[in-house]
């Protein structure tokens, strides 16, 4: 509802109806009534079947918070059965239920409930001091004087293939959007707070002022990789950015998505969207090079490069050990250390 709300999700003024959700499963596009435009995921309101059969079409019912505040008010446009099976297969690649998505997705109410959206009021936002809309980035924006603007989604604390592929974008562009996402993600991401602070930590150390922006992006995670990267992308544009950085296997989980699969989709249909991709391969530390670099600028082994998923991280700070210089700046290192006593 906040990211329909603040007009992150524009052209979407509510829940996908029939026409619609199909459309977005078959085809990746809405349907005619909103001029059949690009858009990716299925941005859905499941109901409850019992409830859902007492809704009319034309109805307005009001949405409320878990603790009953009213949020605000839906249109019932139609109420319609949703093929769960077929949505993960169309949105997720897969119907396997070790995807976390696809688990939560097969356990959802088979009935959603589309229409228009209306809110009146939203829960105070988490980080606040970060957040800002669509408007008031592209306000911000402005008054910068950055006519191109790459946008950088993250669901993780901040390391150095993240730095490098942001560095190599502001080359390019007059301003970089930092957006972390802040909404819900899978248990084993290390929470929304610990990413900011990485970036504050980073943002006062290595980076120009001037030329970046930290705010937060109020999603959910989907882990749908080329489909969330497009959905990315989109938003990103809604909120401004003229460029939209898309690295090794953005949005993606475990192996079901292959390292390019994200970046493909988006340069694809980059012109549709309106926004011009920077997708870069695969970033790590060369030993040899004393930099970082990927396969296009370092022709040595992979034995002379410094490259640790997010797992090994996970398993190295859980045995008190501190992650190289190589890979995180230690004011990064010394905040997850610390940090990872608390999760
Ligand atoms: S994501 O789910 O938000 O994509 P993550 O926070 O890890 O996950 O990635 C943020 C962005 O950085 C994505 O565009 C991703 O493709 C890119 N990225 C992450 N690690 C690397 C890497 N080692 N090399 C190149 N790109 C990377």
């Amino acid at each position: 509802m906040e990211m329909i709300a603040i007009g992150a999700m524009s052209p979407l003024t509510g829940f996908l109806g029939r026409a619609d959700y199909h459309a977005v499963l078959d085809g990746m596009h809405l349907g005619c009534a909103y001029g059949e435009v690009i858009w990716p995921l299925p941005i859905v309101l499941p109901a409850d079947p019992a409830q859902a059969k007492s809704l009319r079409d034309g109805q307005e019912v009001a949405l409320q918070a878990p603790d009953g505040a009213r949020l605000g008010l839906l249109t019932v446009e139609d109420v319609y059965a949703r093929d769960l099976r077929r949505e993960s297969q169309a949105i997720y690649g897969t119907t396997d239920p070790a995807h976390p998505r696809v688990a939560a997705t097969l356990a959802e109410p088979p009935v959603a409930v589309g229409g228009t959206v209306q809110v009146f009021r939203l829960p105070p936002p988490a980080f606040a001091t970060y957040h800002l809309t669509p408007r008031e980035t592209r306000a911000r924006f402005e008054a910068l004087g950055w006519e191109t603007v790459a946008g950088f989604q993250t669901r993780n604390p901040v390391h150095r293939a993240h730095e490098y592929i942001q560095k190599c974008a502001l080359e390019i562009v007059d301003g970089l959007l930092l957006h972390p996402l802040v909404g819900q993600t899978k248990s084993d991401d290390l929470p929304a707070a610990i990413r900011i602070r990485s970036y504050e930590v980073l943002f006062e150390h290595y980076y120009p002022h001037d030329r970046v922006l930290l705010a937060v992006f109020p999603a959910a995670m989907r882990y749908a990789g080329p489909r969330e990267a497009v959905f990315h992308a989109i938003c990103r544009k809604n909120y401004g950015c003229t460029h939209f950085i898309v690295g090794r296997d953005h949005a993606g989980v475990g192996a079901f998505y292959g390292p390019c699969d994200a970046q493909r989709l988006v340069c694809k249909h980059a012109r549709e969207i309106g926004i011009t991709p920077l997708a870069f391969d695969n970033a790590f530390y060369c030993t040899r090079c004393g930099s970082m670099a990927t396969a296009k600028t370092c022709p040595h082994p992979e034995t002379d490069r410094v490259s640790l998923s997010g797992t090994t991280v996970r398993v190295m700070l859980r045995g008190g050990e501190t992650p190289p210089p190589e890979f995180t700046r230690p004011e990064v290192a010394r905040l997850l250390a610390d940090a990872v006593g608390e999760v």
